[in-house]
C-alpha cells in the first residue's frame, strides 16, 4: 500500500490567510496542518508517500517536510499544476502508485483514528470511511439501507438523504487509476472523487466504514480553529498522563 498526500489547491475560502502561506502550511495548534495527515499515514504503517503540491508552494513542502526521515518514512513529491479536482491525484501519481494499491488522504483533513487494521485487511476494490455529521451538505454524503448497505454519494448535496459524510481518506486497488483517467469534469468543473467512489459502488467493489473519534476538514475558518482547539485540548490532555 502507498500513501498520497493531496495538499494543492487554491483555498480560496481561507483568504486572507492563504494569499501567501497555502493551507497545509497553517498553523493547527502547534505543528502545519500537513503533519497530521502525514501522521495518519505513518501510523497506519504506510511508508511510501507522495505529497502532491502547487507549483508555487513546492519550495516551502520540500523545505518543511524534506526526505521523510524525521518521520521515518520515505516521501516524494509531484506538482499538480491546476487544482483539477482530487481525482486527479491518481493521475499525477500514476508513476508513483506503480502497480501497487494506494490510500489518499486531504492534506487538510485532521483524524484521530487508527487506520492500520484497515490497511493491513485491504484486499482490493475501494474502502472509504464516514462519519455521522450536523452539516452533511459541505462534504460528500453516503446513504445506506435498512441492512447498512451503501446506496448512493453524492457530493455536496443540497438536500442530503443522510447525516454521514464521506471523509477525506480513501483506499484504492490499482483500478483506480484507469477509472480516474476517464472521468469528465463536474458542473464546478473537477474530477470528483465521488464519481470514483461511486463507479466502485456501482461495481459492488466499495466498502464503507463507520469511524467515530477526532475529524475535521479544516478549510473554513471555523472548522480551521476548533481543530487547533481539539488539537490543545489532546496535547495537553496527553502531557497529564
Ligand atoms: O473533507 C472531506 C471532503 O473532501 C469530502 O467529503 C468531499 O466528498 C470531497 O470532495 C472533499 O471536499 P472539499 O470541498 O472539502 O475538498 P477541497 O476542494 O477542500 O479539497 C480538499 C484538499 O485537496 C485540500 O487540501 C486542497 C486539495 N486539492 C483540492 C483540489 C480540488 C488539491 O490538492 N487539488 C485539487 O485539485
Amino acid at each position: 500500500m502507498k500513501g498520497i498526500i493531496l495538499a494543492g489547491g487554491r483555498a480560496t475560502r481561507l483568504r486572507p490567510l492563504t494569499k501567501v502561506i497555502t493551507k497545509q502550511l497553517l498553523p493547527v495548534y502547534n505543528k502545519p496542518m500537513i503533519y497530521y495527515p502525514i501522521e495518519t499515514l505513518v501510523g497506519a504503517g504506510i511508508k511510501d508517500i507522495l505529497i502532491i503540491v502547487a507549483p508555487e508552494h513546492a519550495g516551502n513542502f520540500m523545505n518543511m517536510l524534506g526526505s521523510g526521515r524525521d518521520f521515518g518514512v520515505k516521501f516524494s513529491y509531484e506538482i499538480q499544476d491546476k487544482p483539477r479536482g482530487l481525482a486527479d491525484a491518481f493521475i499525477v501519481g500514476e508513476n508513483f502508485i506503480g502497480k501497487d494499491n494506494v490510500t489518499l488522504v486531504l492534506g487538510d483533513n485532521i483524524f484521530d483514528h487508527d487506520f492500520s487494521g484497515h490497511i493491513k485487511a485491504f484486499k482490493g476494490g475501494a474502502a472509504v470511511f464516514a462519519k455521522e455529521v450536523h452539516d452533511p451538505e459541505r462534504f460528500g454524503v453516503v446513504d445506506f439501507d435498512k441492512n447498512g448497505k451503501a446506496l448512493s454519494i453524492e457530493e455536496k448535496p443540497a438536500k442530503p438523504k443522510s447525516n454521514y459524510a464521506v471523509v477525506g481518506i480513501y483506499s484504492y486497488d490499482n483500478k483506480v487509476i484507469k477509472y480516474a483517467k476517464n472521468l469528465k469534469p463536474s458542473d464546478r468543473g473537477e474530477i470528483e472523487i465521488t464519481d470514483l467512489n461511486n463507479i466502485y459502488l456501482r461495481n459492488g467493489e466499495l466498502q464503507v466504514n463507520l469511524i467515530d473519534g477526532i475529524w475535521e476538514d479544516a478549510g473554513t475558518f471555523d472548522s480551521l480553529l476548533r481543530a487547533g482547539n481539539i488539537m490543545e485540548a489532546k496535547a495537553k490532555a496527553g502531557s497529564k498522563k
